[in-house]
């Protein structure tokens, strides 16, 4: 949608974001960027790495292709934003598929389910979910608990009541993840960057996720970095109002976002996931192919053919969104008494918002403890 068409005034992040999220008719998608295709043009910069940052050993161990070979890029207008179109060696995305529905929703990481389910019933959600994705009966079967995933928080726990992470509600954060981030964020220019707080949102194909602002982290100087994997989606980047007409792409499987500097603050939302287009999905890794026997890799290990049969058919109409955060400065730590509220909008209750992506409306589907898969639908 042309910028030309909002007035100026209103809340044209809102508008679009609805533009965007119409069924019927369906939207033109044509001023949607899609960096997979892309060239650097008049709104696509390339964007400034540094290869010396990680060997392309220390990059295969993580599942990434060598840096000089990513294809990465800036956008006019939006300093620091660093888009990375699907940097992964290929079949190596079938590793953090699996790490995604299998152990980060394990205890002692939270997720929406515990909201109002005892831990013994959500200790193991994929143990309890795969009958489920092995059996097609055809019939029409209870969702599993894999399906009802909604959220999961890792390291630092997001409240998305109080909107803010507290020192006492801690656990450790995945090792591989933070390795993966440490090493991406490293090939941006951020070396020393320390995964302390993650957000895994899991996305079906009606879902949407409002405009918001992260800032409920206490040092803004570090970046915030995002995975993306399954289906793909289309990511809205605004300005620092509500009035700046936001910037549609898509966001494809294995595509990464770093929103730094003067653009680590600036509102975004998801207002729909499509289809993955042809040669967009996650494969699994070859156990026999030299890219699994040439990184000999101390963190990914190879996903069994019954885990990816489970995952390849979740992530056949489902988007897994994985944000990484780094809370706190250097030196820095939590102050005596809780902060108030840290984010400007309603937050993501949760990650997702059903109506018209407004927050600031308060018209919340449903609370951070809710887990109805029927809320999150549009
Ligand atoms: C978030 C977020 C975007 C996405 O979790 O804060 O903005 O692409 N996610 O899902
Ligand atoms: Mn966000």
């Amino acid at each position: 949608m042309a910028a030309s068409v909002v007035e100026s005034g209103e809340d044209a992040f809102r508008k679009i974001f609805k533009f965007y999220r119409r069924r019927n008719p369906p939207p033109d998608f044509s001023d949607v960027i899609d960096f997979s295709r892309s060239l650097p043009n008049d709104k696509i910069v390339p964007a400034d790495l540094d290869p010396s940052a990680l060997t392309d050993v220390e990059a295969a161990q993580v599942g990434l292709q060598p840096v000089r070979d990513w294809r990465a890029f800036g956008l006019r207008g939006y300093p620091g934003f660093i888009f990375i179109s699907n940097p992964f060696l290929l079949g190596s995305q079938s590793f953090w598929v699996k790490q995604c529905l299998k152990t980060y929703p394990q205890k002692p990481n939270v997720c929406n389910l515990d909201m109002h389910m005892s831990p013994s019933e959500t200790q193991d959600i994929w143990g309890k979910s795969v009958h489920g994705f092995r059996n097609s009966s055809g019939k029409r079967e209870p969702k599993t608990l894999l399906e009802r995933l909604r959220w999961v928080t890792l390291g630092y726990h997001y409240n998305w009541d109080t909107k803010t992470y507290s020192e006492n509600h801690h656990t450790p954060f995945p090792t591989d993840l933070h390795s993966l981030s440490s090493k991406v964020t490293a090939a941006c220019g951020f070396p020393g960057f320390i995964a302390e707080a993650g957000i895994l949102n899991f996305y079906r194909s009606d879902s949407s996720l409002g405009i918001h602002v992260d800032e409920s982290e206490l040092d803004h100087s570090r970046p915030l970095l995002s995975f993306s994997f399954g289906q793909s989606a289309i990511f809205l980047l605004g300005g620092t109002h509500r009035q700046d007409p936001p910037t549609a792409m898509y966001m494809h499987s294995g595509d990464m976002m770093l929103m730094s500097g003067q653009s680590r603050l600036l509102y975004h939302a998801v207002p729909r996931i499509l289809p993955a287009p042809e040669g967009h999905t996650a494969s699994k890794m070859d156990p026999c192919s030299p890219i699994s026997l040439l990184q000999d890799s101390p963190v990914m290990e190879t996903v069994s053919e019954e885990d990816w049969r489970v995952c390849s058919r979740y992530i056949q109409s489902s988007r897994v969104n994985v944000t990484v955060r780094q809370v706190l400065g250097p030196g820095q730590s939590f102050p005596e008494t809780p902060s108030p509220p840290q984010r400007t909008e309603a937050g993501q209750t949760g990650g997702y918002h059903e109506g018209d992506g407004d927050q600031d409306s308060g018209k919340r589907k449903r609370s951070s403890s809710c887990d109805s898969a029927d809320a999150v639908e549009t």
